[in-house]
């Protein structure tokens, strides 16, 4: 069983996802985290995560620790991530990883929960249940303002908005596995709904595709 929840940057997703794993007793990939390792590894290296060679070498290299590291959230973290994630050999690195884990959830577990951009898509086509998030661009920007001013009080809301329009904007635009709704995919506009709503209504999603199946 795979549920997959895509969306654009701070929709919420991993939020959800996490929730809705624990909850279902599933297992968790939040593929983000694999550009974002990826896209820290090419800026420690001091490159450019627009250089090809680079940029594949560090989504080969990846190691399980490398998606455990706190500065991963960091914006400037997230802009290179969606600059590696554009490089289609990158993406082919990484699928491999994602299916795996997808059709073979660690600790026995009978599904995973998977959240990206292209997992409804791409990645898990014949998941039979996707989510897509999403919520303005206002709101967002307030969510991910929010959430990094915990950690790093002098954060500028004016930087975390431009930022997260021009990831979207590379994200959606890109050749390769853009973000975009899959087809059959539930829409929720999270735009006034709490966190513990959007889980609510996508519990009921889910029990009433399992009770079809029963
Ligand atoms: O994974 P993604 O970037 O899509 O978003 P997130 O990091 O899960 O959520 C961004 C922030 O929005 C978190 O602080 C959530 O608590 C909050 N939030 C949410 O997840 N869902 C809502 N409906 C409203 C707020
Ligand atoms: O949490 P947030 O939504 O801000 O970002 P994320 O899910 O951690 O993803 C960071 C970047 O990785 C995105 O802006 C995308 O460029 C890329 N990504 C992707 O291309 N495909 C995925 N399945 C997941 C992330």
């Amino acid at each position: 069983m795979i549920i997959a929840i895509d969306g654009p940057a701070a929709s919420g997703k991993g939020t959800l996802a996490r929730r809705v794993a624990a909850a279902m007793n599933y297992a968790y990939l939040d593929t983000g985290l694999l550009y974002r390792a990826t896209g820290a590894k090419v800026l420690a290296l001091g490159g450019d995560p627009d250089d090809v060679d680079m940029a594949v070498m560090a989504a080969e290299k990846l190691q399980p620790e490398d998606l455990e590291n706190e500065d991963l959230r960091r914006e400037e973290v997230g802009n290179a991530a969606s600059r590696v994630a554009a490089i289609p050999k990158v993406r082919a690195v990484l699928l491999d990883f994602q299916r795996h884990l997808a059709k073979n959830p660690p600790g026995g577990k009978h599904g995973a929960v998977l959240d990206g951009r292209d997992i409804g898509t791409v990645v898990c086509p014949d998941a039979p249940i996707k989510f897509f998030l999403t919520a303005s661009v206002a709101e967002r920007a307030n969510r991910r303002f929010k959430q990094l001013q915990e950690k790093n009080p002098a954060v500028i809301y004016e930087r975390v908005l431009n930022e997260l329009e021009e990831r979207d904007a590379r994200d959606s635009a890109r050749d390769i596995a853009p973000l975009k709704m899959a087809d059959h995919a539930i829409h929720i506009d999270t735009d006034r709904l709490n966190a513990d709503a959007v889980f609510n209504a996508v519990m009921a999603h889910i029990r009433t595709h399992m009770g079809e199946d029963d």
